[in-house]
């Protein structure tokens, strides 16, 4: 099924991947993640034009075409109509990428879904096929409190996580290694338990990344950390590889190298991969898809190509760590 070199083993660099993730995951083996997380962009579908054209019966035969039993018809050239096949053309895009995430998920691995609440239902239904109902472990809510409320609605202002095993019964989780919360009414506590704090639920509370704080990458979509800490914690283990192939500014990439976790980082937008560049150069190896240095990403390599087999070298040539970016944090 593979077509790469790429194997997880455990003294290969870490990846920030610039491709297409349907182009690039297929060339990853089997089982090979221990988490996934991917957190997709919302709506690439197109508006697409359609004229409608009717024919109208000709009494006299002088139309234009001529239809069943010699009948003369005119063609009348409708309005032209703009439908926003949006919707259709998403699904259309995830679904295949889903079922790679299901693949290349190791037996003990889970897959972290970020969504909106639009979308969230479909996708449940969707993974429910992919993975098998019984997979399915969590929902988990991140409530954050940030930006106008609406008046005419409840203010939306939650995202859903959907998180599935790829089996039941060999899961990974450790909540041992999750962050505890305080408890909401410290005085009904033990003075141990409260020291100690209580186990989040399903439902996580936690600020948006801040405009003006030390996280910020200037990417626009960009996840807090600390939302990631709890999944990777809980989901992985120290050395195992995780994956991202919606990464964005590499959030999961960022959480990972610090909780002793191996990467790999993909993303379509050369602005990512800048981001990505600056944030995790000092950590990870920045390649094409075909695992070649992304030469001219960084610009740096002589003939383009610098192969990943040597990876210290790529790093070196290729990663400058506060380089300018685009987005300057
Ligand atoms: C919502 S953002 C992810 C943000 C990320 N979680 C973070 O914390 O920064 C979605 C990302 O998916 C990327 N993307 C969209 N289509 C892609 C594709 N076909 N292959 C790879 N990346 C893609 C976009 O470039 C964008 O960076």
């Amino acid at each position: 099924m593979t077509t790469t070199a790429w194997q997880p083993d455990a003294t290969g660099p870490n990846l920030v991947v610039h491709a297409d993730n349907a182009e690039f995951l297929p060339t990853l083996p089997d089982g090979s993640f221990t988490l996934i997380y991917v957190d997709p962009p919302f709506n690439t579908g197109r508006v697409q034009s359609r004229r409608q054209t009717t024919m109208v019966h000709n009494a006299e035969g002088a139309g234009d075409r001529v239809g069943f039993g010699g009948r003369s018809y005119d063609t009348i050239k409708g309005a032209l109509h703009s439908y926003d096949d949006a919707f259709t053309d998403y699904w259309q895009f995830l679904e295949p990428r889903l079922v790679e995430a299901w693949r290349l998920l190791a037996d003990d691995g889970t897959l972290y879904l970020h969504l909106d609440y639009r979308e969230v239902h479909y996708a449940k239904v969707m993974l429910d096929a992919i993975f098998g109902r019984e997979c399915f472990l969590n929902e988990i809510i991140w409530a954050y409190d940030y930006g106008a409320r609406a008046k005419s609605r409840w203010p939306a202002k939650h995202d859903n996580i959907l998180v599935y095993v790829k089996n039941p019964k060999t899961y990974h989780f450790n909540s041992a290694e999750v962050d505890r919360e305080p408890y909401m009414a410290p005085g009904l506590v033990t003075p141990e338990k409260r020291e100690l704090g209580k186990l989040p639920t399903d439902v996580w509370w936690h600020t948006i990344v801040s405009p003006t704080g030390k996280e910020k990458t200037g990417y626009p979509t960009q996840k807090p950390e600390g939302l990631l800490r709890r999944a990777v914690a809980a989901s992985s283990r120290e050395g195992d590889w995780v994956l991202d192939f919606f990464a964005g500014s590499g959030t999961l990439g960022a959480v990972a190298s610090k909780l002793g976790r191996r990467f790999v980082c993909v993303d379509a937008n050369p602005q990512a991969i800048e981001v990505m560049t600056a944030r995790l150069g000092h950590v990870a190896t920045v390649v094409g898809p075909d695992l070649s240095c992304a030469a001219d990403d960084a610009g740096t390599a002589q003939d383009g190509v610098m192969r990943a087999a040597d990876p210290e070298h790529c790093a070196e040539e290729v990663i400058r760590p506060g380089q300018p970016t685009l987005f300057e944090p």
